[in-house]
Formats: structure tokens, C-alpha cells, sequence
């Protein structure tokens, strides 16, 4: 679906001490199906920004528009029947002491609503086993074991399939890489192209990792101070190098300063 951003704005405890800026005139219009990547130092407000999508922050001021519907006084839970998102945290996505299959039948419920039944019959088991196997993890074997048992990156793969199962029009991923090594990172970011791309989701992907932010998505944000510095479109992005980047703003993988 489409996502308008207009001159959103958002200051955190107004005229206290601690008062902090976190959205400053966003405006941006996604349409449907476009992956944007959203890049910035710490508190720049990448994270206010997908929790205003999300409906968790309301915004001061300006509007956000989700297929052209004001969404400013939908509550969380509404938006939510479109919306998935995916944290950092791996532990946050998954219940840990329910199995592979029920956590994936439990998604794929509530994808559906009240009208798919949970029973995990024997149609049910053969798709999840066949969504699972696409991670060539051999996960699609331990169906019955509890995702406690798994690591950080299969936890975090096993979200985004759960994500995906849901039929979401926006997808927002924050920092979603972040707590997984290399090479799990690397299977998860594979997989988000392959889910979003599948069904042709609205994403927004906030990542540190300045690689990840020039190889995946068709669009790319830069955020400081609660403002967009850089909005990179398709062709743009394309173009860029990391070293662009440190070199109009500073950049290195873990810490971005505007210069
Ligand atoms: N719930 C909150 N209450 C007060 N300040 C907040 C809150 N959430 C974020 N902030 C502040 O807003 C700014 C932007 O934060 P955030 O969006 O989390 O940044 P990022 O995700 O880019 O690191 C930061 O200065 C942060 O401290
Ligand atoms: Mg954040």
C-alpha cells in the first residue's frame, strides 16, 4: 500500500530539559510496493519514524496517509491488520515455548483472521514445511521443537516468514540484522527481498550497515537530528558507494556524523 509521510514532526518532553526532537518535517511518499532503506546516527529518529507508521508515537504535527486514508487517530491494533514488524531482537518476534509450527499457525491465523483454523492438519504441516524449507536450514525437519531451542538468526528468519504468512501490505524492519553475525545476517536479509519482493510489500528497513543500505531497496533515506538529509531514489541509490557516503556525511558502519 502507499505510504504518505506529510511534514510529520514529533518533539519528545516539550520545554523540559530533556526535550529532544525526533521528527522534523518528514515528508515522503512511498508507493505501493517500494522498498525504502533508512539510514542514520543513533537517536536521529528512524525509530520514532517507523513507530509513528505503526501508530505507537502520534505525531505532533503533519499527517501520514496509508493508502490515501488519514490514519492519525487509528489506534495501534488497527493498523496493525496491515502492518508487520520485525525488531532487532530476535527474542521479541517469536513465542519461545510454543513449536516451529505452532508460532507458524498462529501467524498464518491471524493473517486470515478468525476464518483459518489453527488445527495443524496434515495440508497445514506440508505448507509450513514447504515455507520453512526455502531457508535451506533443515528447520523444515524440526517442526515440533521449540523455538527456544534455535538460534538468533533461525529465530529471526522464522519471524519474517511468520511476517510474511500474515500477508502484510507494509513491512517495517528495525534494524532487524543487528544482533545476528554475519553470515545469519546475511541469510535473514536474502530472505527479507525474497518475502517482500514476493508479495510486493511497502518496506522500510532501518539498518546501520551502510553495505546492507546500498545493496538492498530501491530507495534510500538518511536521517539526522529528526530530519531527512538524503532521500536517494532508485537510479540515485544505484549510483552510491559507501564511500559517497563517508564522504558527504561522515559515515562508517557503526556511527554516521553529518559533516
Ligand atoms: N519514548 C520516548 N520518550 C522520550 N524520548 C524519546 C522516546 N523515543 C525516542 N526518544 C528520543 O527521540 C530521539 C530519536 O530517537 P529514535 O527514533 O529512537 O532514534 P533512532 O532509532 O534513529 O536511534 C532520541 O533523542 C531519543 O532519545
Ligand atoms: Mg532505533
Amino acid at each position: 500500500m502507499s505510504v504518505r509521510v506529510g511534514k510529520a514532526s514529533k518533539v519528545f518532553s516539550p520545554g523540559s530539559p530533556n526535550e529532544k526532537t525526533a521528527l522534523r518535517d518528514v515528508d515522503f511518499t512511498l508507493e505501493d510496493g517500494e522498498f525504502a532503506v533508512v539510514i542514520g546516527s543513533n537517536g536521529a529518529g528512524k525509530s520514532t519514524l517507523l513507530n509513528a507508521l505503526a501508530g505507537e508515537v502520534p505525531i505532533d504535527s503533519g499527517e501520514i496517509l496509508i493508502d490515501g486514508r488519514d490514519v492519525r487517530n487509528q489506534p495501534v491494533y488497527k493498523r496493525a491488520r496491515l502492518i508487520s514488524r520485525v525488531f532487532q531482537d530476535p527474542m521479541l518476534g517469536t513465542a519461545p515455548e510454543l513449536s516451529i509450527e505452532e508460532n507458524l499457525a498462529v501467524a498464518a491465523r491471524r493473517g486470515k483472521r478468525k476464518t483459518f483454523r489453527l488445527g495443524l492438519n496434515r495440508r497445514n504441516r506440508e505448507y509450513f514445511r514447504e515455507r520453512i524449507s526455502v531457508l535451506g536450514l533443515g528447520l523444515e525437519n524440526r517442526l515440533s521443537e521449540k523455538v527456544r531451542s534455535l538460534s538468533g538468526g533461525q529465530r529471526q528468519s522464522l519471524t519474517l516468514i511468520m511476517a510474511g504468512l500474515r500477508a502484510p501490505r507494509l513491512m517495517l524492519l528495525d534494524e532487524h540484522t543487528s544482533a545476528l553475525d554475519p553470515r545469519a545476517a546475511e541469510l535473514v536479509l536474502g530472505l527479507t527481498s525474497e518475502v517482500v519482493a514476493g508479495d510486493a510489500i511497502t518496506t522500510l528497513m532501518v539498518t546501520h550497515n551502510m553495505q546492507h543500505a546500498l545493496r538492498f531497496g530501491s530507495r534510500l533515506f538518511m536521517m539526522h537530528e529528526g530530519g531527512i538529509v538524503l532521500d536517494a531514489a532508485a537510479e540515485e541509490k544505484a549510483g552510491l558507494t559507501v564511500n559517497d557516503l563517508v564522504g558527504r556525511f561522515h559515515v562508517t558502519d557503526d556511527k554516521m556524523l553529518l559533516g
